[in-house]
C-alpha cells in the first residue's frame, strides 16, 4: 500500500509522462506531414525561382508565414482552372504567394484583385507579383475588405468566377454573403483554415478567431446559395482545413 503521499507523487509522474509523450507524438506527426508535403512537392511542383523568392522576400520582411503551403497552392489554381476562371477575388493577400498561384490559372486577359489591410504587405506583394510578370492581371486593393467589397460592387467589378477568403478569421462570415453578392451561379469559393487543429468542435472556445469560423462554418452549412463541403488536411502548414463552395 501507498502512503497518500506517495501515490500522489505518482500521479505527478504519470501525468508529466503523458504530457510529454502526447508533445512527442504531436511533433512526430507534424515531421512526418513536412516530409509528405516536400514529397509531394518535389513530385508534382517544379522548382521556381518566382515562388523561392516570394517565400524569401516574405521571411525576410519578418511577415508571419501564414501563407498555404506550396501543394495547397497548386490545389488553389487547380480549382480556378477547373472552374475556367477570367475573373479572382483573394481575401487576404500577405506576400502574394496564393496570389501568384492562382493569378497563373488565369488566361491572358483574366484578372485577379486580391485585399489586403496591410500597405507593406501590399507593397511586398507588389513586388512578387511583378517579379512573376503579372502585374498586368492582378490589382492588389489596400484597405479593411469590409470597405473595399462594397466598393468592387459599386464600381461594377464583378461578377468573379472564384473565390479565396483567407483573411481575419472573425469577418469570415460577412466575407462568404460578399463573395456570393460578388459572384454568379457557378462561383467556386474556396476558405483557409477552418479547421485550426480541431478547435473547431469546441463551441465554447473563448478564442475570437475560432468563433468566427465557427458562425462561418454554420451559415456555409446553411445557406441556400451554395452547395458545400469542408476537407480537413494536414501537411507543411500543421492541421488544418478547407471550405469549398459552389454557387448555385
Ligand atoms: N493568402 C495569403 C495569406 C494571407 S494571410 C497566402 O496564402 O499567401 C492574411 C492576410 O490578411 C494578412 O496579410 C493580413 O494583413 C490580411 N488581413 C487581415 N485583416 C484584414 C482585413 N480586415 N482586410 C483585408 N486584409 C486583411
Ligand atoms: C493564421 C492565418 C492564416 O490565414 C493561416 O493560414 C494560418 C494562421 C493566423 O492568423 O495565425
Ligand atoms: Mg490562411
Amino acid at each position: 500500500m501507498d502512503t497518500p503521499r506517495a501515490s500522489s507523487e505518482r500521479q505527478q509522474v504519470s501525468t508529466n509522462l503523458n504530457y510529454a509523450l502526447s508533445t512527442l507524438r504531436a511533433r512526430l506527426a507534424q515531421d512526418r506531414w513536412t516530409e509528405v508535403d516536400r514529397y509531394i512537392a518535389d513530385l508534382f511542383i517544379q522548382s521556381d525561382p518566382v515562388m523561392d523568392a516570394t517565400l524569401r522576400s516574405s521571411s525576410e520582411a519578418g511577415l508571419p508565414p501564414i501563407h498555404v503551403s506550396p501543394p495547397q497552392g497548386r490545389f488553389l489554381m487547380l480549382l480556378a482552372m477547373a472552374r475556367g476562371a477570367r475573373r479572382i477575388l483573394e481575401i487576404g493577400t500577405l506576400a502574394g504567394y496564393s496570389t501568384i498561384w492562382l493569378a497563373r490559372a488565369l488566361p491572358v486577359d483574366g484578372r485577379l484583385v486580391s485585399l489586403e489591410i496591410d500597405r507593406e504587405h501590399a507593397s511586398i506583394a507588389r513586388a512578387n507579383i511583378a517579379r512573376a510578370g503579372l502585374s498586368g492581371r492582378v490589382t492588389i486593393r489596400v484597405g479593411s475588405a469590409l470597405e473595399t467589397l462594397p466598393k468592387l460592387l459599386g464600381e461594377g467589378q464583378g461578377p468573379f468566377d472564384f473565390v479565396f477568403i483567407d483573411a481575419d478569421k472573425p469577418s469570415y462570415p460577412d466575407y462568404l454573403e460578399w463573395a456570393i453578392k460578388l459572384g454568379r451561379p457557378g462561383t467556386v469559393i474556396v476558405a483557409d483554415n477552418v479547421v485550426r487543429e480541431g478547435e473547431i468542435i469546441k463551441a465554447r472556445s473563448t478564442d475570437p478567431n475560432t468563433q468566427g469560423i465557427r458562425r462561418f462554418n454554420d451559415a456555409l452549412a446553411t445557406n441556400d446559395r451554395v452547395i458545400a463541403i469542408e476537407i480537413q488536411t494536414v501537411g507543411s502548414k500543421g492541421y488544418d482545413g478547407f471550405a469549398v463552395a459552389l454557387v448555385k
